[in-house]
């Protein structure tokens, strides 16, 4: 039976949340009950820009109209057919992706995790079709402090004892490198059986970690000499976040297996894609991959509609210019405990400086206070990532709120 409805009493939902539901995560003490464009409102009504935009899922922002419309006459339509029938939608959609971003083909799938699975899944019947690996000998290179989810597979190349203790055994066949040492990947590419090498092209969860101009083509350079395939996980920092549409287009890299996610659906629900040439595509027969979701006419139909806002909208630009401004005025406002700012586009970072090691939380905490919501990564920083639909007003505004909540930092 559902409670009964109970009037704005967050402690209510919070108590709810803590008793039925896991401690996976370790939310802010916000209940919130509606988006629009850049904002979220709590049961109390009261206001907040959203600064981290579902990490980075809502890029277009909350409940875009064209995105709802997209969503609300399919549901009424069709939702789901499964793989085992066509839909009048997928392959629409998939014409629609492909010459978006220049590949032969696509997979859809549902989650950003599920994405990475894809791409490795790809990269390793590549290696052993194609490279000529021996069978079961295909190994996939990663960066520290890599992030892709939370799978058995995702947490066997993870560097974050918090991400994989105490779920072992692990995956095989996955190695490490250091993120933006390329002697070091091109050592690990001395070894024959390397299929793949998978990189975010800034680290998101590590705390927005931006490599050296270059980095990307040189990663390009050295994985098209040793026939390694180069996979992005541009599951967070696609799709306009970064400024431009793919944070690879920065330095003219076109990824063998490109894995978008996230905005991808504009927040909307779970919908990610792999998008590849046939040589790679082509290799995955019938029965060899799916997912009961993946394709879905839902989920086509909110996709093409999200994508088309970027474009429409020209969200690339405006993430590049209001990010701009916005690290230029978080740098003017010298706080003593701002130890660095990094980020591209409106994919921003703060890491903190001070004596308390909850510095970061107690920040964030204030932030809420004055009405702007963000969340601590990895102790002490701070991702910025609000909408990309934001302007120069309201990003000046919340600039002032960040400035007021750092004052009040003790
Ligand atoms: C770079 C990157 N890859 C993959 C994922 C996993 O996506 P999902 O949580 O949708 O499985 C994330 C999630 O934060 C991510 O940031």
């Amino acid at each position: 039976m559902r409670t009964p409805e109970v009037k704005a009493d967050p402690g209510h939902y919070m108590t709810l949340e803590e008793k039925f539901n896991a401690h996976n995560y370790h939310p802010l003490p916000v209940v919130l009950e509606r988006g629009e464009g850049i904002y979220m409102w709590d049961v109390e009504g009261k206001r907040y820009f959203d600064f981290l935009s579902g990490y980075s899922a809502l890029n277009q922002g909350h409940c875009h109209p064209a995105i709802i419309h997209a969503l609300t006459t399919q549901a009424k339509k069709l939702t789901l057919t499964s793989r085992a029938f066509y839909n009048n939608l997928l392959g629409e959609f998939a014409q629609y992706i492909t010459s978006y971003f220049g590949y032969d083909k696509v997979l859809a799938m549902n989650t950003g995790v599920e994405g990475g699975e894809t791409a490795v899944k790809l990269a390793r019947r590549w290696g052993y079709v194609s490279k000529g690996i021996s069978e079961n000998k295909a190994r996939v290179i990663f960066a520290e402090n890599n992030f892709w989810g939370r799978t058995l597979a995702a947490i066997s190349s993870s560097t974050d004892p918090s991400s994989y203790r105490g779920f072992g055994p692990y995956m095989p066949g996955f190695d490490l490198v250091p993120y933006n040492d390329l002697p070091a990947l091109e050592q690990a590419f001395q070894n024959h059986d390397v299929a793949a090498f998978m990189v975010e092209p800034i680290q998101g969860e590590a705390g927005v970690v931006v490599p050296t101009d270059g980095y990307l083509a040189g990663v390009r350079r050295l994985c098209t000499e040793y026939e390694v395939l180069l996979i992005a996980d541009e599951i967070q920092t696609g799709l306009c976040r970064t400024g431009k549409m793919l944070a690879c287009d920065y330095e003219n890299v076109r990824p063998d297996i490109l894995i978008l996610g996230k905005a991808l659906s504009g927040g909307v629900f779970p919908v990610s894609a792999v998008l590849a040439d046939d040589e790679i595509m082509m290799n995955i027969k019938p029965g060899e991959h799916g997912s009961t979701y993946g394709g879905n006419p839902l989920a086509c139909s909110v996709a093409i509609a999200a994508l088309q806002v970027l474009k429409d909208e020209d969200l690339a630009a405006n993430a590049m210019e209001m990010g701009s401004l916005f690290r230029h005025n978080l740098q003017s406002i010298g706080s003593p405990f701002i130890k660095e700012i990094r980020g591209k586009g409106l994919l921003n970072a703060i890491v903190i400086e001070h004596p308390n090691p909850d510095a970061a939380w107690e920040l964030c905490m204030n932030l809420k206070k004055t009405g702007l919501l963000a969340k601590p990564t990895h102790g002490n920083k701070i991702r910025f990532a609000p909408p990309l639909i934001i302007n120069r007003e309201q990003l000046l505004e919340a600039l002032d709120l960040i400035k007021r909540s750092l004052q009040t930092l003790k």
